[in-house]
């Protein structure tokens, strides 16, 4: 909910802007790390949710770690002041300049996503004199029942190596003097809202767990992932239930007093803190169809467009009795460029400001250049 003071101070910023509800965001990350505390469980940021400055700020004050997908990633982590024994690198394609860069900083892990990868990077370590930690990351064949564009862990996935590539796996660790096999590693999917998956997830993670044991490897860390949804039809549900979520994990996991339990969030946690702020440009009626048009499009927020994703839509100026049903469009030369159809909403005007909510997480760092549009700027809580 934005109060009036926002909503005045929004009407005289330059749109289309992020803004930050830093507040709300500092009240997700102390609910999540009081939610893992309880169990000693490790939590490390998904960063590739959003690395904007301000956010990955709070992030790293609260002391979670950071989980990171690309040399650059690893970068900024560090810049920013992450701990250097709580980063770990995912990644299906690793190029051999990002796993050297990663190894010169001493990274807590590689999470490995092929056979040909742990030789690489074998071999890179060697070269340096090093011995570098990994993980394995299977891929479970856990089905996540989310949308398939953001489903990770089953067969057809690219990601993880698979079950019955395990055994040439093992013997791969066994002869690599430069690896340390420090345990597993999973990811089954995004925006996940049925938590019973997670129970699924943890039977797969005890057998695979139990697999290396018998084979003489010491599985000390547990990385189950991320993929907690949020809810799109509901911002103002504003903080997930880390705690349900966290207790699935200590009820159904095998974990023995040597294991960590560690945990890879994104969109949990920063998903309802940023709203996309956007001006009417022009209201269009047709025959069969309104049109809003607004200075925001996917390329600010590709999500829609992408994933034919559901963000709730508000405006702004003139409040929330609805009389008319608009596509809400932007202004990119694509049809896929609507941020929702048929949507119902008071009646529109050129100037009107719109909210698109829930764009926390997969927003600002999804923006793109395409049709040499503007960088999106930032509008944080704190400075209105
Ligand atoms: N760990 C790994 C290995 C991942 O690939 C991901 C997300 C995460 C953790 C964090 O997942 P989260 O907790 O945020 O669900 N752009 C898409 C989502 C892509 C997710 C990619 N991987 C979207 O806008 O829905």
């Amino acid at each position: 909910m934005f109060s009036d003071k926002d909503i005045s101070h929004f009407a005289n910023v330059e749109t289309p802007f992020y803004h930050y509800d830093l507040t709300l965001l500092q009240k997700t990350l102390s609910t999540c790390a009081d939610a893992a505390k309880l169990y000693n469980f490790h939590v490390h940021y998904a960063m590739k949710a959003n690395f904007n400055p301000r956010v990955l700020e709070k992030i790293k004050a609260v002391g979670f770690g950071a989980d990171c997908v690309s040399g650059g990633e690893v970068k900024k982590a560090i810049e920013v002041g992450f701990a250097k024994d709580q980063i770990v690198f995912a990644g299906v394609g690793k190029s051999d300049k990002e796993i050297n860069s990663a190894l010169d900083n001493d990274i807590f892990c590689f999470n490995v996503e092929s056979i040909q990868e742990l030789e690489v990077i074998n071999e890179l370590a060697a070269n340096k004199n090093k011995k570098a930690r990994v993980a394995i990351r299977i891929n479970p064949n856990v089905d996540a029942h989310t949308h398939h564009n953001i489903t990770t862990g089953l067969d057809e996935n690219k990601f993880g190596i698979n079950s019955w590539d395990l055994p040439s796996c093992a013997e791969t660790l066994k002869k690599s003097a430069n690896l340390e096999f420090i345990g597993i590693h999973f990811h089954i999917g995004s925006q996940i809202t049925n938590l019973e998956v997670y129970k699924n997830l943890c039977v797969r993670v005890n057998e695979f767990a139990q697999w290396f044991e018998e084979r003489g490897f010491i599985v000390k860390v547990l990385n189950v992932g991320g993929g907690l949804g949020i809810d799109y039809h509901n911002p103002e549900q504003q903080v997930p239930d880390f705690s349900a979520y966290f207790k699935i994990f200590s009820d159904f996991l095998e974990i023995k007093a040597s294991q960590e339990v560690h945990f890879e969030l994104g969109r949990a946690l920063v998903g309802q803190c940023a709203s996309l702020i956007s001006k009417v440009l022009y209201i269009k009626n047709g025959k069969k169809k309104n049109f809003v048009v607004l200075d925001a499009g996917m390329t600010e927020l590709m999500r829609p467009a992408l994933y034919q994703a559901y963000h709730k839509i508000e405006n702004l100026t003139r409040g929330t009795e609805t009389s008319m049903k608009y596509d809400i469009v932007g202004p990119i030369c694509e049809s896929t460029d609507c941020f929702g159809k048929e949507v119902e909403q008071p009646e529109t005007f050129r100037g009107d400001l719109y909210a698109i909510r829930s764009a926390g997480a997969y927003g600002e760092v999804m923006a793109s250049k395409y049709n040499l549009r503007d960088e999106i700027r930032s509008v944080y809580s704190d400075q209105i």
